[in-house]
């Protein structure tokens, strides 16, 4: 049987897909094994699903730290490795944008945060790092700090839509109320927006008039279910790479795309 790697992951809340990735490790499914479960809620459930199977756990209370920090100058708080403008040019934010000063505190608070998270990680060593419903975006001085080899991205994340709809909190909801045909998930590698990054994986289900919301969610999550496992085996298998394509239209105009290549 080929090496584990080992997963990090992240949740807010009740983790059934870190419950579907713990079992697809127990039975073998999936070359990957579960180092850590992290949370910025202490409240989540997903902690004790970790606790439950022997899986370490922390939290970084993200709620708590913003609460501090309210009414504060930050400079003392914040990381001493923060390059601000870097992070900001990253997200690309324009140096006189307006809201200038409300736009830095956010990132420095989430700053704050992501350093508390990154050092609780540094406990223990990891391949991949996997978003299960974790909802807080994470910025580029969390992202650069894990994806040390830009061409090696290792954090994904799960989300309930056939991005790029519907991005958010609510993939499914969003998706009943416009109306859609066909809903779906998607696993995607991160890069610096919400819900953004190259598509890994998809699974669609049809819609139909008789469904309700909860229909549609239970639909859904057991596809989340089979999809993040598939996902994370192609990781541990070494057959996703990001690659940049261009095509040029007959005009000359030149469509640039970035796809996950599956070699076989
Ligand atoms: C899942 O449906 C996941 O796709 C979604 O949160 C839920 C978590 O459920 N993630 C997002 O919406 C990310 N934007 P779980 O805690 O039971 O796995």
């Amino acid at each position: 049987m080929a090496q584990k790697i080992r997963i990090g992951v992240l949740v807010s809340g009740g983790g059934t897909n870190l419950g579907a990735i713990i079992d697809a490790s127990a039975s073998n499914r999936i070359d990957a094994k579960v180092v850590f479960v992290g949370s910025d809620n202490p409240g989540a459930y997903g902690l004790k699903r970790a606790q439950k199977h022997g899986i370490p756990t922390f939290v970084v209370d993200y709620q708590a730290i913003i609460k501090e920090t309210r009414g504060r100058p930050l400079e003392d708080m914040v990381p001493e490795d923060l390059d601000l403008e870097r992070v900001l040019a990253r997200q690309g934010i324009a140096p006189a944008s307006s809201d200038r000063m409300k736009i830095e505190r956010y990132f420095c608070t989430r700053a704050i945060a992501e350093a508390a998270l990154l050092r609780e990680m540094a406990a223990y060593p990891f391949d991949l790092l996997v978003l299960a419903g974790f909802m807080r975006v994470l910025t580029p001085y969390f992202i650069d700090r894990v994806n040390t080899d830009p061409s090696q991205p290792r954090i994904m994340n799960i989300h309930p839509a056939l991005l790029p709809s519907f991005p958010g909190t609510d993939g499914y909801g969003d998706t009943y109320r416009y109306g859609c045909k066909v809903g779906g998930c998607t696993v995607h590698f991160v890069d610096y927006g919400e819900d953004t990054g190259p598509v890994i994986g998809q699974k669609a289900f049809e819609i139909v008039p008789d469904d309700t919301i909860d229909t549609v969610r239970e639909k859904s999550v057991k596809l989340e279910w089979q999809l993040y496992p598939e996902c994370i085996q192609l990781f541990a298998e070494g057959r996703l790479k990001v690659v940049s394509k261009t095509y040029t239209l007959e005009n000359g105009a030149e469509i640039n795309r970035k796809i996950v290549e599956i070699s076989t």
